[in-house]
């Protein structure tokens, strides 16, 4: 099955998860443009939603669904996005549309996270995708050669300025064997405004678009 119709199929399975009368939190991306343009033939049975950037925004004022701002919502009983790469512990790699700072807000501020990937996206060892690091412009060249340090080769991506008015810097050729502890190391360098490893707030349940089926596995306590 072609790329494309496998996120079609999984975006649509999402369509089960979203709760009634409730404000759900939404990701960014190809597999998400999707789920929107799905959710959108529902929007009366939500109140609205948290959008993660400005390209979801945009999606979503297309299809009249009503936008919220995160500080306007007491609860977020859902956040609905896709992912770069996933590993078995249910680690992953975000930010290849350069929203990971808002998607980690709003997953971490979301009750459950429902993750939406096509079987591509399942990974052993994260790393093979550039790992995005979301930067304060003035300190960039500071935080490219920290990041040095810890591994891997930093380039700074071409032509983005973030919906926050920042840098990306993607860490290629990096295999991240211990995630949680990237993370937190990266988080520690001054300058670093989000890191795109999510190993802390990990999907609750994960649908994985398959040729076949949806699989479907839940986060294990
Ligand atoms: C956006 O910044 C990313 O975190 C996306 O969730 C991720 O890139 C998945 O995108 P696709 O659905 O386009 O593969």
């Amino acid at each position: 099955m072609k790329l494309e119709k496998l996120k079609k199929k999984v975006a649509f399975e999402a369509l089960k998860f979203v709760p009634f009368k409730q404000i759900i939190g939404i990701g960014t991306g190809s597999t998400i443009s999707y789920f929107i343009k799905y959710l959108s033939k529902i929007k009366d049975k939500i109140i609205g939603v948290v959008s993660s950037s400005k390209k979801t925004t945009k999606i979503l004022k297309k299809y009249g669904i009503k936008i919220f701002k995160l500080n306007e919502v007491n609860y977020l009983p859902v956040y609905i996005d896709s992912a770069d790469e996933i590993n078995k512990n249910m680690e992953m790699i975000k930010g290849g549309g350069a929203a990971l700072m808002r998607e980690k807000i709003i997953a971490s501020a979301s009750k459950k996270f429902i993750c939406i990937i096509d079987k591509t996206k399942k990974v052993n060892i994260l790393g093979k995708f550039p790992l995005p690091v979301e930067v304060l412009p003035m300190s960039y060249k500071y935080v490219k050669n920290e990041l040095k340090k810890i591994g891997g080769n930093v380039i700074r991506r071409k032509n983005i300025i973030t919906d926050n008015n920042n840098y990306i810097l993607d860490i290629n050729d990096f295999f991240i064997l211990n995630p949680k502890n990237i993370e937190k190391k990266i988080n520690n360098i001054p300058g670093v405004l989000s890191v795109g490893i999510f190993s802390k707030r990990k999907p609750d349940v994960l649908l994985i678009g398959k040729n076949s089926r949806i699989e479907t596995i839940f986060k294990k306590f």
